[in-house]
């Protein structure tokens, strides 16, 4: 079996991040969303890989390489535009060739092995095999209807009267059929060539697609809370370890992981946190669920529940929370009159202040 790893698209929903960097890449709990997805497939023995990349290809590539770090193969495969996910399908067509293939999606993150799924899917070989989750707010993603078997009866994508609230996760296992599907279908109101279009068309030909709820930690980190979650879930099984240096006026509290050449001084950090090597932690307070990642800078400042990439740097500010602060990014306190807030801000870029 085969993989398709889908890291193209724009990731419009996490601009300016987005703008200078693939959202596949953002890090969670200092390491890109993309890699957990990598090793989730290379544990279930899946290692031949192919990557769907866009206008962010020089960036993935330069991330993951040939794959070998993780155990894997990996094969680009260009996407001119991000036209639909069964764009991507067409797209892969020759690297696919007659195999059966689990497509992840790269801003996909899943807790839990796909091992099993993968061998009921073998065992059974439907047409395609889903797996579906249940969420509050389903009009945002493909909305499944299941008869009591699991069979799938119907799929939507992000309709506006959702007929339940089974979501579907962004990893599917299809047989080649689904090829002709994707031949056969026409771009969606959205102008994307949509893969739940696909399946349905398999479904309305009478081939059969199961599904399994799993009932396991999923998210789409295509915005900035979601993202924040993901982070907030995998802090909390990081594994507590200082081999960076810890200054004796610092107080270091729960699970904190300091990498190697990152220094804490008479600062208070209260896990769980990653603060990735080289950072510099000084007279700040750093709560939990906060990445930091490698060469930041963090003076008289208070941060948590944020995502804090490399070399940016904080200082003089209070507290700053449910952030996600860009690379080489400077947050500062004014330190002359007019205290005024001055602000040079990418496009599509939020900020809060507080009064
Ligand atoms: O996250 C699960 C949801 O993913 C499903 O419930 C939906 O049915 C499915 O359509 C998809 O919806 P999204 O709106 O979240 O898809 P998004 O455009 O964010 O694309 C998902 C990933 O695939 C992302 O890593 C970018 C990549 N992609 C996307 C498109 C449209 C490509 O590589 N090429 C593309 O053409």
């Amino acid at each position: 079996m085969k993989a398709l790893v889908l890291a193209g698209g724009t990731g419009s929903r996490l601009r300016p991040i987005t703008l200078s960097a693939a959202k596949q890449l953002i890090p969670v709990a200092n390491k890109p969303v993309l890699f957990y997805a990598l090793e989730s497939l290379v544990a279930a023995g899946v290692t031949d890989i192919g990557m769907i990349v866009g206008d962010t290809a020089d960036e993935i590539r330069a991330a993951v390489g040939d794959g070998g770090d993780f155990g894997a193969r990996v094969t680009y495969i260009h996407q001119e535009r991000p036209l639909g996910l069964a764009h991507a399908v067409l797209v892969a067509r020759p690297w696919l060739g007659e195999e059966d293939f689990v497509m992840y999606l790269g801003d996909n993150f899943l807790f839990g092995r796909l091992d099993g799924h993968l061998e009921r899917f073998r065992a059974d070989r439907p047409a395609a095999g889903l797996l579906l989750t249940r969420v509050d707010n389903p009009g945002a993603f493909g909305v499944a209807r299941v008869d009591p078997g699991g069979r799938v009866l119907r799929l939507e994508e992000k309709p506006r009267r959702p007929e339940s609230d089974l979501a579907l996760v962004g990893v599917y296992l299809f047989t080649p059929e689904i090829h002709e599907a994707a031949r056969a279908i026409r771009p969606a109101g959205s102008g994307e060539l949509e893969i739940t279009d696909a399946i349905q068309w398999l479904i309305d030909r009478g081939r059969r697609v199961d599904s399994t709820v799993i009932s396991g930690y999923w998210k789409d980190t295509g915005t900035l809370d979601d993202l924040l979650e993901v982070n907030r879930s995998v802090l909390e099984g990081v594994r507590p370890r200082v081999e960076g240096e810890v200054d004796d006026d610092s107080e270091i509290v729960g699970r904190v992981r300091i990498d190697p050449g990152a220094r804490v001084v008479r600062s208070r950090v209260v896990g769980p946190v990653v603060i990735g090597p080289g950072s510099t932690i000084s007279d700040s307070y750093v709560g939990p669920f906060t990445s930091i990642a490698e060469g930041c800078r963090l003076e008289d400042a208070e941060i948590e529940f944020s995502i804090v990439l490399a070399g940016a740097g904080i200082r003089g500010v209070g507290r700053v929370e449910k952030s996600l602060i860009g690379k080489e990014a400077r947050v500062e306190r004014a330190e002359n009159p007019p205290k005024a807030h001055r602000l040079l801000l990418g496009d599509h870029s939020r900020v809060r202040i507080a009064p």
